[in-house]
């Protein structure tokens, strides 16, 4: 039997996600200060749970460091089992990541209350970021091969579903909820400049000292040394640490390395059919 399992339209983790709490969230209320970090699986959601602790310590990464508790249980996922009673009881700020559907999402965002950080990636380094990632976690399957894993992936039989629908709908509501759209690349690339849109988005109020410290604090080589931030804290009964790093590479189009020309063929085929209609192209296609 598949580990995983669709629930209106999400595909979901069995035993980590559980449809009756995902059907809870629609209706949660929520408050202005409440922060969604949503994505599609392997496009920076620990690299912007690292960024929004930072922010809301004004840069000071030791004060993250004396918390008891790792990055990804402070900016919990919200679809996460038990999570969605820890959302209702926790104080404000409220910072979570998600990797649902718009549709999943509470109402209420609607109303423009909270807001919503979307980053997206490359789905051609999703894919090979979420390949290793599965040869590391026990509860996803280890794909067979890489072609394989391909299939799965433009078929949207992965854990989020297809990449395609997910950005495509959370696009069109970009104007309907209160929405900073953000890219993977645009991170790698102006890490500083993408973390003074992110703080201002919040209405943080940091000094410039403190924006280059959150900066410094959540770089690829810094953050791969902070275990609290990388999943290095995980038993190795969920990941096997022996099959690699979760921050693995932390660059833009390792695809390359791993694409036949074929694949890539194929991959351009479905991506334009899909992508079609969508408005934007993005800085990956340059
Ligand atoms: P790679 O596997 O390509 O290295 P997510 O957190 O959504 O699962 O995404 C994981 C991907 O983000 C991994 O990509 C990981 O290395 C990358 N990542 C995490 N923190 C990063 C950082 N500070 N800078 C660049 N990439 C980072």
């Amino acid at each position: 039997m598949s580990e995983l399992m669709t629930h209106r339209g999400f595909r979901m983790i069995r035993g980590i996600h559980l449809p009756h709490e995902v059907d809870q969230i629609l209706d949660l209320e929520l408050r202005d200060s409440d922060v969604f970090v949503v994505t599609f699986p392997k496009s920076g959601t620990i690299w912007m749970q690292q960024i929004l602790l930072l922010l809301e310590s004004k840069g000071d990464l030791d004060s993250i460091c004396k918390e008891d508790s790792l990055n990804g249980q402070l900016v919990p996922w919200i679809e996460v089992q038990g999570k969605v009673q820890e959302f209702v009881r926790a104080k404000s700020p409220r910072y979570n990541v998600t990797h649902l559907p718009f549709h999943l999402m509470p109402q209420a965002l609607r109303r423009r209350t909270g807001k919503v950080i979307y980053v997206a990636r490359n789905p051609k380094d999703v894919l090979v970021s979420f390949y290793h990632f599965h040869k590391m976690v026990h509860m996803l399957e280890t794909p067979q091969s890489f072609e394989q894993f391909l299939d799965r992936f433009l078929r949207g039989d992965v854990m989020g579903g297809s990449w395609f629908e997910h950005i495509k709908a959370w696009f069109s509501h970009k104007d309907d909820v209160n929405m900073l759209f953000l890219t993977y690349e645009e991170m790698i690339q102006d890490l500083q400049a993408v973390v003074r849109r992110i703080a201002e988005f919040l209405g943080a109020d940091l000094t410039q000292d403190q924006l280059s410290s959150v900066v410094e604090h959540s770089t690829f080589r810094n953050m791969r040394r902070i275990p609290r931030a990388n999943y290095k804290h995980v038993p190795s009964d969920l990941i096997n640490h022996e099959e690699g790093n979760f921050m693995r590479k932390g660059t833009i189009g390792d695809w390359k390395n791993h694409f036949t020309v074929a694949q890539n063929q194929r991959f351009d085929e479905v991506f334009q059919q899909e992508m079609k209609d969508f408005p934007v192209s993005f800085i990956w296609d340059v």
